[in-house]
């Protein structure tokens, strides 16, 4: 099993959505959050944006569905401006459902 955690722009977290459903991937956790990347936040005029807004995704996979999960993230994501976001995956060592006791991801 693997954990996604993808930052994202806010405005495209609905065709990511849709894009993660189409390949089988329905459950997730999302919250609002606030950072920066590597050009530090933004610039317009005379002002600095230092935090900007962008939605954090948490998806758990079956490694099977690793793969189409990034792929839909990815093009889900991508404007080709800087600031589309990252996906960042790592090992999910174990996944319990509470209601019945699966083991399993799903
Ligand atoms: N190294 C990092 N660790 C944790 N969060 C990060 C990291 N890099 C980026 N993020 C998060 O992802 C968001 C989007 O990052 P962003 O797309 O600007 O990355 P980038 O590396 O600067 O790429 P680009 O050059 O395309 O802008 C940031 O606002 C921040 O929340
Ligand atoms: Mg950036």
């Amino acid at each position: 099993m693997k954990l996604i955690q993808a930052i994202i722009r806010p405005e495209n977290e609905k065709q990511v959505i849709a894009g993660l459903e189409k390949n089988g991937v329905k459950a997730f956790t999302r919250l609002d959050v606030l950072g920066r990347g590597r050009q530090k936040g933004l610039q317009v005029g005379a002002v600095r944006y230092e935090e900007l807004a962008k939605v954090w995704l948490m998806v758990a996979v079956k490694d099977a569905d690793l793969d189409h999960a990034v792929d839909a993230i990815k093009i889900g994501a991508r404007t080709g401006n800087p600031g589309d976001g990252k996906i960042f995956v790592s090992l999910l060592v174990e996944a319990r459902t509470i209601r019945t006791r699966s083991t399993d991801v799903g």
